[in-house]
């Protein structure tokens, strides 16, 4: 019998193991999520054509400007995910505070936190951007969640992954049973899985970070930089330098290739002592991805999944990719 493709909603319900989250709660999340990022994506292929790119003049929570896109995509996710009668509330990175499910729509026990648009520098100028997400069980009793629902150890998520809208869209994602991608067929308008159970190379051959902060880093940073510019380390030579500056496309390319990618904490921005990316929009989802991957994901001392949020925005210093690298850079900066 031909196969006609597996998709998403199959690949969960029947090529995952007795997954306890693998329910129809999660499948039916994870479908509204596809669809908010097919509409995303569609805005994304014409954005040149309509006036969805620039700036809208606005600031957000984190400080930084605001792109058209960006605005859009959250509009979408909240829209879609308050309509998904599974979760109970969602904390984007362009939003101070949770937005609960408002009480004339069916909530349910799941949220999710996403970065609805990772690498806006990268719009206006044709380079991958994309999506990322994750996805937790909330704590607290009863129906209405509370910000407290979302200050969570990163081990603790049910879900996460990312799309990526490039050369062609992407969903990689995990439930805790491997790491898996699905590619959209524009033909159909459906993702079909490309690639089963993604694994990351032990040692990888690219290094990706933004060197013009360097001399904003400590001492400790510049070595473990240097360790993978010179011969001396597993590679028996220089790592190759890779810098989209934007985390999922740079994330996606280490994950197929191998490498690590490292935005360290710097004293560029006094009011971002621990670097620029967020814990639970960005590197805990992409942390988890990456360790069901065989790869690993540190701040430079712990590992990220064992951090606590103390706020929804709070910042962590990244260093994720290739398990060895990861593990080597922690070490030249414990040292
Ligand atoms: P976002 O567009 O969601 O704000 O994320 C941008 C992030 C991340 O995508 C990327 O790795 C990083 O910003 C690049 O920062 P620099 O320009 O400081 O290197
Ligand atoms: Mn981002
Ligand atoms: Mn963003």
């Amino acid at each position: 019998m031909e196969s006609f493709g597996i998709t998403v909603t199959e690949h969960l319900l029947i090529h995952q193991k007795e997954n306890p989250y693998a329910t129809g709660q999660l499948t039916r999340l994870i479908t509204e999520l596809i669809f908010s990022a097919k509409i995303i994506e569609r805005e994304v292929r014409k954005a040149g054509l309509v006036d969805i790119l620039g700036m809208t003049g606005d600031v957000n929570i984190q400080g930084e400007k605001v792109r058209k896109l960006d605005v859009f995509a959250n509009q979408v996710l909240i829209y879609r995910m308050q309509r998904s009668g599974v979760i109970c509330a969602v904390s984007s990175e362009e939003n101070a505070d949770i937005i609960e499910v408002p009480d004339d729509l069916p909530k349910g026990s799941y949220l999710i936190i996403f970065d609805p648009l990772d690498g806006s520098t990268n719009i206006d100028v044709n380079v991958n951007i994309g999506t990322i997400f994750s996805i937790y069980r909330k704590i607290t009793e009863g129906t209405e969640c509370a910000t407290e629902d979302f200050l969570r150890k990163g081990y603790e998520q049910v879900s996460a992954g990312y799309f990526l809208y490039g050369t062609s869209t992407m969903l990689v994602y995990t439930t805790g049973e491997g790491v898996h991608g699905f590619t959209l067929d524009p033909s159909v308008g459906e993702f079909l899985l490309s690639h089963p159970n993604i694994t990351i190379r032990e040692t990888g051959r690219t290094y990706s970070i933004n060197e013009s902060n360097l001399m904003y880093w400590d001492e400790r940073i510049k070595k473990a930089v240097n360790y993978f510019k010179s011969s001396e380390n597993l590679r028996g030579k220089p790592y190759n330098a890779r810098y989209i500056g934007s985390l999922v496309a740079d994330f996606h390319r280490n994950l197929f290739d191998g490498g690590i990618f490292m935005y360290p904490a710097d004293k560029k921005d006094p009011s971002k002592p621990k670097g620029k990316l967020r814990l639970l929009c960005e590197a805990a989802p992409l942390s988890f991805v990456v360790e069901q991957a065989g790869g690993a994901a540190t701040d430079g001392k712990q590992r990220i999944l064992d951090i606590k949020a103390e706020s929804l925005h709070v910042r962590t210093p990244l260093f994720i990719g290739s398990k060895k690298d990861v593990e080597m850079a922690t070490k030249i900066m414990t040292e």
